[in-house]
């Protein structure tokens, strides 16, 4: 019987940080009400493409794995803010990274996009297709950002992360998944003005708007998440107790703090960052579970509980039976191109774009 052991990973945040006080400086809101109601205190802004951060966090993978990219045979790209959909953007990593024998496929479920990559690429060297595989899933959310709204404007940052996953005997990684979709409430989360149902001929059209119903969004997100881990304990004949760590998508610390006692797990076995980060969409688990990693919050053959949400509205819940190795084998010096801006000086000429356009719409 074929596995897919976690071998690699690794993360690339952008350095430019972006506080709860810098958002007050533009918009009508308050640190105290982004902390009381997300937990969120600071996020990233990207200062390159969003490329620049899956290759980073993809060259730290495959040093963790010390894998050499042309053994890679597949590379799955979790991201609903890709660099360009023609190429792919996982034609643009897989060329940079020199992973010349690999097939390159753009997955774009929203912040559901890594475990759903997880999950396709897990099964694919379970029925023996592949042997080794590069998952991300990143977001370059600022990017698309409305920045006269505030309901979402606060919520989001960006980054990148990446495992690999390598076929073995050993009963590790990823054992159990449960994928689905709430499609009725799929206008719950809406980016207006990306994509061909929208009229080129609009005076709107170069304007991002975001249709975000947060109350819906919240208590879908707790139900459907909690559904899926009760899902993936009974596949495999576990208990909450029996997980050591749960490293869930990071949109919001409430919604994690209903999930954990919605599912009965202790919230010190929840790993927590979204204050660092706020939501990076399909960023915040390999992010998530590579800082784990870092903290030594995972042990060899733990395992580890994942759940996320997000717009579709897609939602899955994963467990993974960690391996023995939990330092990576080897480092890299990739790093982003140099940043000598503030996120501030970053964002400057979108905020001044969509203020204008508020100011002329309403
Ligand atoms: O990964 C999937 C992405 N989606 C999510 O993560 C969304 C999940 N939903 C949530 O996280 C929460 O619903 C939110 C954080 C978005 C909102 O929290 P809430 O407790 O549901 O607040 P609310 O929508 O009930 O808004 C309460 C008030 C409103 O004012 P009024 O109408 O009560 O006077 C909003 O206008 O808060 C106001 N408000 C703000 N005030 C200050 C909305 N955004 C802000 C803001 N600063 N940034």
């Amino acid at each position: 019987m074929l596995y897919a052991e976690i071998t690699g990973w690794g993360k690339c945040l952008p350095p430019a940080v972006l506080s709860n006080a810098d958002l007050t400086t533009f918009m009508d809101t308050t640190d105290e009400w982004i902390t009381s109601r997300t937990g969120i205190e600071e996020r990233r802004i990207c200062h390159c493409n969003f490329s620049d951060m899956a290759i980073v966090s993809a060259r730290r993978a495959l040093a963790a794995a010390n894998l050499d990219p042309a053994e890679l045979d597949l590379i799955l790209l979790g991201s609903l803010t890709m660099d360009s959909l023609c190429p792919n953007t996982a034609s643009i990593i897989q060329d940079a990274i020199g992973a010349k024998n690999a097939a390159s496929i753009d997955i774009n479920s929203a912040c559901t996009g890594f475990l759903y990559g997880l999950h396709i690429g897990t099964n694919l060297i379970r029925t023996g297709a592949h042997k080794k595989i590069l998952v991300l899933g990143g977001e370059f959310i600022s990017h698309y950002m409305n920045w006269a709204q505030r309901d979402v404007a606060v919520l989001f940052g960006d980054a990148c992360g990446a495992v690999v996953i390598e076929a073995t005997e050993e009963r590790i990684g990823l054992l159990a998944a449960k994928i689905g979709c709430e499609a009725d409430a799929k206008y719950a989360i809406q980016i207006t003005n990306l994509g061909s149902a929208y009229s080129r001929l609009s005076e709107e059209f170069l304007y991002i708007n975001w249709n975000f119903e947060g109350q819906e969004v919240f208590k879908r997100a707790v139900k459907c998440m909690a559904r899926a881990c009760e899902d993936v304990l009974h596949q495999l004949d576990l208990t909450t107790a029996d997980i050591d760590l749960v490293v869930p998508h990071q949109a919001n610390k409430r919604i994690l703090d209903a999930l954990a006692r919605r599912v009965g797990i202790e919230e010190d076995k929840v790993f927590i960052n979204v204050h660092k980060y706020g939501n990076t969409s399909a960023g915040t688990i390999p992010v998530a579970l590579t800082e784990a990693l870092e903290e030594g919050r995972v042990k060899p053959g733990d395992y580890i509980l994942s759940a996320t949400f997000g717009a579709g509205l897609s939602w899955g819940a994963c467990i993974i039976k960690w391996g023995d190795r939990v330092t990576p084998l080897a480092t890299t010096d990739a790093e982003l191109p140099p940043c000598d801006k503030t996120a501030l000086e970053i964002l400057q000429p979108h905020i001044a774009r969509y203020l204008a356009h508020e100011a002329k719409t309403g």
